[in-house]
């Protein structure tokens, strides 16, 4: 693990820019995977169905394209979150008053904005500490935000949600509220769902708070639209996991020999993306020492994204003392976010 900081100064008497920002990087910086960060490659690939962890989704290229998949048309999560957020943040912002915001995922930290203003027109002090695998977009969206909120503190943790969340140091200001905007929760299992609300559970002091936001259920042609655009974008992304995988790991996947699948699974009620090999294909992953025989038509699931149900998620909250304390979601209740309180 290497650690690279810059001393942050007063909270009253913000400075500049390296001043206030520190950079704790929680991966090892070159990326090189040590066998235990393979051994998930090799599950997911010799079980069957062949799966693999969608973290994997996300390098450089691909927290590119998930951004651009946020602007499509059909992907409507992000505008629809967006505007709850809007009508929102003040009510927010007045629940939980003065303190520290930590978002898990963070990517470019455009809703969080909405967020930082709520606090700013308060005049709420605040301190932010976005947490994401990719490095790039982490250190490029916290000098902007530091650019254009003069009193903001930012500390950027770049690693795992798990490692970031066991790192944090018990904040000092008056509370803390955990962002997990976007339905990132909607790619957990319901068993990693569990494990993660303990997590939560673990880094909160009672009465701090946990802001998140879920995808919820609707028809199924929308869905489907939302994960297979017109454009081919969720397509790019989803096959840049084999790129990734090639450049990690030695690999030679052949991206011209997958293709993109997305559909609603209505029993399990969620949204598989998968990568289907066009032909029978042997690929090799050198540094993994690991050959993988595909049959024409098999496919790798590379994503599940869950779609809720608002009373059931609140349910589930309160069995982990998070107890909701503010409901917001849009007139077609198709994104719901949830303002908790830890007791
Ligand atoms: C990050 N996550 C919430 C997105 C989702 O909708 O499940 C990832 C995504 N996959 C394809 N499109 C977007």
């Amino acid at each position: 693990m290497s650690v690279s900081t810059t001393a942050s100064n007063s909270i009253n008497f913000p400075g500049s820019i390296t001043e206030r920002l520190q950079v704790q990087h929680l991966l090892e910086p070159t990326q090189k995977v040590s066998t235990i960060a393979g051994s998930d490659v090799i599950r997911g690939l010799t079980q069957t169905p062949k799966t693999l962890p969608f973290k994997y989704l996300y390098d450089d290229r691909g927290s590119e394209l998930f951004e651009q998949i946020c602007e499509l048309p059909e992907y409507y999560p992000t505008r629809t979150e967006t505007k709850i957020l809007q009508k929102s943040s003040h009510e927010i912002a007045e629940i939980t008053g003065t303190g520290e915001l930590v978002e898990l995922g963070s990517g470019s930290s455009t809703k969080t904005r909405i967020l930082l203003d709520a606090y700013q027109d308060l005049g709420y002090t605040l301190h932010y500490l976005p947490i994401d695998v990719s490095a790039g977009i982490l250190e490029i969206s916290a000098k902007q935000l530091l650019l254009d909120y003069p009193s903001l503190e930012v500390r950027a943790l770049v690693g795992t949600y798990e490692r970031a969340l066991s790192h944090l140091q018990p904040t000092k200001l008056p509370t803390r509220t955990i962002a997990f905007i976007g339905s990132s929760l909607g790619n957990m299992n319901p068993q990693e769902c569990d494990r993660f609300f303990a997590k939560i559970t673990d880094a909160l002091q009672p009465g701090e708070y946990f802001l998140l936001g879920i995808d919820l259920q609707k028809p199924k042609d929308i869905l489907e639209a939302a994960y297979d655009d017109s454009q081919g974008v969720t397509a790019a992304f989803n096959l840049n996991m084999l790129e990734h995988l090639n450049r990690r790991f030695e690999g030679n996947f052949d991206t011209n020999q997958f293709s993109h699948w997305a559909f609603y699974n209505e029993v399990e009620q969620r949204i598989e993306m998968h990568l289907k090999s066009a032909i029978a294909q042997t690929v090799e992953l050198k540094s993994l020492n690991l050959q993988v025989d595909f049959t024409a038509q098999e496919t790798i699931r590379t994503e599940i994204s869950r779609k809720f149900d608002l009373d059931t998620i609140q349910q589930n909250l309160k069995a982990y003392g998070l107890i909701p304390q503010q409901v917001w979601t849009d007139e077609n209740q198709w994104f719901g976010l949830i303002l908790s309180r830890l007791f």
